[in-house]
């Protein structure tokens, strides 16, 4: 079994996923939000790249919230931003969640044809997401989202922990040169905020009045779901 990375949502080719079990990760924040709503009672997560097929398929459900982002802020006509922390119980039991964000649900469409398996990873559950590695015993490909098609640094630490845990738990495992970088990157890490201090779309969000949301999304293991996208829909 090897472990590889692709570092932004631009950089996904066919042949690289093909048969393989895929992990997408955009901690700031779309894959942050998925999980922390399905952790909060969401029955599914729709995402989509566009802001019209959100519109067009949520017609479809009867209990539903409209949440995503364009340049990290609140899409006109929709309940909910890109916050985690928008998304407590009270908001998301039971519904279905449509969602659109620039770069998140890019990777999750981008990703879905081809792979074997596609699950969702953030540092709120990056435990959970190692023993599934494990337990699926399977080519992994890790996905780091990015930002608008470039290299992000928190989606890479958050690879480098995936892979330092499922190494610690299994020493056999193969890396590929990225992987092993970025583990290393996460073995010599000083702490996320800390590491992350200067990184482009981290100081972004703090400008425009979201540095709440960062201690929530580097809460490692806040949750033990591990969300899988199937056929169009994530669930936990
Ligand atoms: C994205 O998908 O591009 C991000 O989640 C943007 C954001 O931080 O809101």
């Amino acid at each position: 079994m090897k472990i590889d990375i692709i570092l932004t949502a631009a950089d996904i080719q066919p042949e690289k996923i093909k048969d393989k079990i895929v992990v997408i990760i955009d901690v700031l924040r779309a894959t942050s939000v998925m999980i922390t709503a399905l952790a909060n009672g969401a029955k599914t997560v729709y995402p989509y790249k566009d802001i019209e097929s959100v519109l067009e398929n949520s017609k479809k459900s009867k209990s539903f919230v409209l949440g995503g982002e364009r340049k990290g802020l609140k899409i006109e006509g929709f309940d909910f931003g890109n916050s985690p922390l928008e998304y407590t119980k009270e908001a998301v039991s039971g519904k279905d969640m449509f969602m659109t964000t620039s770069n998140g649900t890019r990777a999750i469409e981008n990703s879905a044809n081809g792979s074997k398996k596609l699950f969702i990873a953030a540092f709120l559950n990056v435990e959970s997401v190692a023993k599934k590695i494990l337990e699926e015993n399977d080519d992994t490909v890790i996905i780091c989202s990015g930002t608008d098609n470039n290299f992000s640094l928190d989606d890479a630490l958050c690879a480098g922990e995936i892979i330092r845990r499922v190494k610690e738990k299994d020493r056999d495992i193969q890396l590929t040169d990225i992987s092993l970088a970025m583990k290393r990157l996460a073995e010599t890490s000083l702490g996320i905020e800390e590491t992350l201090k200067g990184s482009k779309h981290f100081e972004y969000l703090k400008t425009i009045g979201f540095y709440g949301d960062m201690n929530h999304c580097f809460t490692m293991d806040m949750f033990d779901i591990v969300p899988e996208y199937k056929n169009g829909v994530i669930t936990k």
